[in-house]
Order: structure tokens, then sequence, then C-alpha cells
């Protein structure tokens, strides 16, 4: 059974901490009792709040971005969670390259649990682009981390 649930992007400022306080919020909605965290593959925004305009888009729609602060993906995530989101193809290839063999089945993308997988992997890096790219982090992750609740329900 999933308990513990970890999304991992780049920095953990924008894409990571979004799906984050999404999910903590959805998850409370939905009564679904699991850990949530957010870590990144890279550690230089380590220790900082969620990018301003990811806050600002996110604060719109109500949600909490509290205690949420960047992290790198450290070599005990792989064993603790049991299920590793990717939130692009780059963030889930480093993923497989440094995690051990037995644990390399809990890596999936984020976008898996998202209706239009099927034409689209990967939730896009939005760090240099404009507010657009926020409000479409956004999308993307309120959408898919809807499916991911409907698995949770219907897996627990
Ligand atoms: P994230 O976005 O991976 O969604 O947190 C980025 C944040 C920082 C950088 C790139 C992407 N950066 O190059 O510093």
């Amino acid at each position: 059974m999933i308990k513990k649930v970890l999304f991992v992007c780049l920095g953990n400022i924008c894409r990571s901490p979004t799906a984050h306080a999404v999910m903590r919020a959805k998850a409370n909605l939905a009564q679904i009792n699991i850990e949530i965290d957010s870590a990144g593959t890279s550690g230089s925004h380590r220790a900082e709040a969620p990018d301003s305009r990811s806050v600002r888009e996110g604060e719109k729609l109500g949600y909490d971005f509290s205690k949420i602060y960047s992290r790198p993906v450290v070599e005990a995530d792989f064993a603790y969670y049991d299920l590793i989101l990717a939130m692009d193809l780059d963030n889930f290839a480093v993923l497989q390259k440094r995690c051990p063999e037995v644990h390399k089945h809990k890596i999936q993308l984020f976008m898996q649990y998202h209706p239009k997988f099927a034409t689209n992997k990967e939730v896009p890096d939005p760090y240099y682009g404009g507010a657009r790219g926020f409000s479409l982090v956004l999308d993307l992750i309120e959408t898919g981390c809807e499916g991911l609740c409907q698995f949770l329900k219907q897996s627990s």
C-alpha cells in the first residue's frame, strides 16, 4: 500500500513544492492518509521557500505553501518513500540513475496520473519563463493530483 509519496523536480522551488501543497490539500479533503514531501535533483536552492511566482499562483486558488522548504533528494529517500514522482523526463532519468535497483519500480512520471499522459509526459520547467508557465504548471498539477487521489483511493 502507498503511504508515502515524494514529488521531485530540479530545484524543488517551483513544480514539486506546488505538487506538495496541492496534494496535501486534496488528500486531506479526500481523507487519504498519506505522508507527502518534495525534493529536488539539484540542491542549489537548499532551504529556500517556494518561488514567489508559484506561491502567488497557488494562493489564488487557496493552496497553502507553509512549511515547505527546498531540499535535495537523498539516498535514504529511495528506501523510505513508496512512490517517487518525477515532474519531467530529466528528473526521471536522474532519479533512475541514482536509485538502487531494488527501489527503481517506485519512480514514475507525475503526469502518469493525468488523463493527457499519452500526449504530455512532463510538467514543463517554468523557472525562466513568464507567468503563463506558472499557471500551466498549477493546472497540470491540480488535475494530476486528482488522478493520484483516485488511484490511491482505489488501491487502499
Ligand atoms: P523547479 O524549477 O525544478 O520546478 O523547482 C526550477 C527552479 C530553479 C532552477 C530551474 C528550475 N534553476 O535553474 O535554478
